[in-house]
């Protein structure tokens, strides 16, 4: 039978401002996740937080998109934001955008990452936490992990990677689904993923065997909403070794500073930075954008772990690239391309102030 690890998140109130999650509030996400265990609906769960976001990280047997687990998860969110209430902490549930739960929390503001797979006899996987960026932030470091042999060796002399993987990529505008095979169709590929603010990776198997390699969160609040809300700041679960890349060729694309939307007000290109947990609280300009690694070993459902991952030296080097990047694009400050193009940008005074300099402008 397979087994389900589900990752759900969301922002339902920050400390201080937009930086990071109150003891307390994590505190009652744990509480509430052991009680969950205790009573055998969770296998084992964990909470964690990157920024203001709450990560739940909970193995089960239900199934992804079980009504059980998803209603959980809210009311957790929905009690964590009482907390936050009483602590006045900064936008307590903002990321909740319904007033009821009504069957999945898809579409309700919370994000999520489910992994369906039968459990191998050592598994290994990676759960990514990001802050400060948006759904389609995965599309590089997957393409990377997935399709790029100058990342992934094993792409080139491991037997069981050597037949590809496929990509399933999301239009998260339009909500249709695609899945394209490389490395055959790198090139039709990167057409969609070259454009992450409307093509998201949502899943990535094993070509040869079937398996399921990544998941990620690929929900857009601002189009769930109508508005802009908040930031996504997705989470993602990535199957290493064996015939999925190796722990370190899933790390290896974040040894770059890749540039993403989400710095602040959702309105700024900013450089993603990988960094150990005691790191995850973005202060700079509300970043830059972090994201979190934690490794697991799976050993019948039980969360072996978390190893934090970022918490090497052997990512200094993009930790520094990533601060100069954030200088070089400060220094643009309200000029594209640190500012994101008028029609993505989450705050705008445009249509006000077009309104009040309408009669101003003039044919030339
Ligand atoms: C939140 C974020 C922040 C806020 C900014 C303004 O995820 O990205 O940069 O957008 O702090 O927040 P408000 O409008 O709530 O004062
Ligand atoms: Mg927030
Ligand atoms: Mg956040």
């Amino acid at each position: 039978m397979p087994r389900t690890l589900s990752v759900i998140k969301a922002d339902i109130g920050g400390f201080v401002g937009h930086s990071a999650m109150h003891p307390e509030v994590e505190e009652l996400g744990r509480e509430r996740l052991r009680d969950a265990v205790e009573s055998g609906m969770l296998i084992d769960a964990q909470a964690h937080s990157c920024g203001d976001d709450l990560f739940l990280i909970m193995s089960h047997d239900h199934g992804q998109d079980a009504e059980v687990v998803h209603h959980f998860a809210w009311d957790l969110f929905v009690a964590g934001t009482e907390v936050a209430k009483k602590l006045h902490l900064y936008g307590a549930g903002q990321d909740l955008l319904v007033d009821a739960f009504s069957g999945n929390i898809k579409g309700a503001g919370p994000g999520s990452a489910e992994l369906e797979y039968e459990e191998r006899p050592s598994e290994p996987v990676i759960v990514f936490m990001a802050d400060k960026t948006s759904a389609g932030a995965f599309n590089l470091p997957f393409y990377k992990m997935f399709a790029d042999p100058f990342n992934t060796a094993g792409l080139v002399i491991a037997e069981p990677l050597h037949s590809g993987f496929s990509f399933e990529v999301h239009d998260v505008k339009e909500h249709k689904k695609i899945v394209l095979n490389c490395p055959e169709e790198i090139y039709d590929l990167l057409v969609f993923i070259g454009s992450p603010a409307r093509y998201a990776i949502k899943r990535v198997v094993n070509r040869a065997t079937g398996e399921i390699a990544s998941v990620s969160s690929t929900d857009k609040l601002s189009l769930i909403a109508g508005r802009y809300v908040g930031k996504d700041d997705p989470a993602a679960i990535v199957r290493c070794q064996g015939a999925f890349p190796a722990v370190g060729e899933v790390l290896e694309p974040f040894t770059t500073a890749w540039i993403v939307e989400g710095f602040m007000r959702g309105s700024h290109y900013g450089p993603l930075m990988p960094v150990s947990l005691g790191d995850a609280h973005p202060a700079r300009f509300d970043g830059p954008p972090r994201l979190v690694a934690l490794g697991f070993q799976i050993a019948d459902g039980k969360l072996i772990g978390p190893r934090d991952m970022f918490d090497d030296p052997s990512f200094n080097n993009v930790r520094q690239e990533a601060n100069d990047v954030a200088d070089q694009l400060r220094k643009h400050g309200p000029f594209e391309p640190h500012r994101l193009p008028l029609d993505e940008m989450e705050y705008t005074t445009m249509p006000a102030v077009a309104a009040k300099m309408s009669d101003r402008w003039a044919e030339m």
